[in-house]
């Protein structure tokens, strides 16, 4: 019998640490399985559809999904979780039966790096989410779930950030704002950089004065070393300093213990991924 395949599929898929990932934990629990990288076509439209079904009808059993197709992914699936509903993405896909089943793991992932590995419960806390893209529709529900005292999505676009909070039947905790008001809001225990200005070198206008010293900053990029945003924290003195490197590890383990029943050991594979901060 051939191992079950997995694999990872985007469009560039060469930096993908994804392979590397799984590979480590079927190793840890002795599964048998492959897992390799796809890249998926961009066009025509239905390409990347036509990819994954061939993917499926070689016997594959699942994908992680990476830019840009997660939403295409979430579109062809036949069952959606809440959390990939609320996302209108998916991140990783199932396959059995003949059924594909869509998942999204980027926020329980990232919820699990900073509750479990940084060691920073959020209940009571805090919380300030940057940006009101697809990072952060996924991070919404999961970081609700761990029961801030409050949590605040500002965003340039406002209408963006309190379009997505509208959407969720949430208590007061939930706020959504733009930049200028943060001012006058205090200081956050949690700011975490959901925006995509760091893949460019950018700032969001952020105000100082929504660090805490004694909280944390956490970037969602991975391997960008000291961003503009973690630049600015450490500036101001925060101790607490973290990128997305162990998001990235965790919600690969959400999908691989979703896959196989088996949940791996993230720290050893955290530590090899870590890019040192400076
Ligand atoms: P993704 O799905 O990866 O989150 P996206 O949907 O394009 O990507 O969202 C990118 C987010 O980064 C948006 O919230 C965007 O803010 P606007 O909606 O106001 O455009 C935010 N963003 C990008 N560059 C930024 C910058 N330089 N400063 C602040 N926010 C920025």
């Amino acid at each position: 019998m051939m191992s079950d395949q997995y694999a990872v599929i985007g469009n560039p898929i060469g930096h993908t640490k994804s392979p590397l990932i799984h590979g480590l934990f079927a190793q840890e629990t002795q599964q048998d399985m492959s897992y390799t990288a796809i890249e998926g076509p961009l066009e025509p439209q239905d390409a990347f559809a036509s990819t994954v079904r061939a993917f499926i009808a070689e016997g594959g059993k699942g994908m992680n999904v990476t830019a840009p197709f997660k939403l295409k992914a979430f579109a062809m699936a036949d069952v959606r979780s809440e959390q990939a509903a609320l996302a209108g993405a998916a991140n990783a896909l199932s396959f059995k039966d003949g059924c594909i089943v869509a998942e999204n793991f980027d926020g329980v992932g990232l919820v699990r790096d900073i509750e479990v590995n940084l060691d920073l419960p959020m209940a009571g806390k805090r919380v300030l989410i940057l940006g009101a893209g697809g990072a952060v529709r996924g991070a919404l529900l999961p970081f609700l779930a761990a029961r801030p005292a409050e949590l605040v999505v500002v965003n340039r676009d406002v209408g963006k950030a309190k379009a997505l909070a509208a959407q969720i039947n949430a208590d007061a905790s939930l706020a959504a704002c733009g930049y200028a008001e943060l001012e006058a809001m205090g200081r956050f225990d949690l700011v975490v950089n959901a925006t995509s200005a760091s893949l460019t070198g950018e700032l969001p206008p952020v105000p100082p004065s929504v660090f805490s010293p004694t909280g944390a900053a956490y970037e969602l990029a991975y391997g960008k070393r000291l961003t503009p945003f973690l630049q600015l924290a450490r500036n101001v003195g925060v101790l607490g300093l973290a990128d997305g490197v162990g998001m990235l590890v965790e919600q690969a383990a959400e999908a691989f213990a979703w896959w196989r029943g088996v949940r791996p050991q993230t720290r050893a594979v955290i530590d090899r991924l870590t890019v040192p901060l400076d």
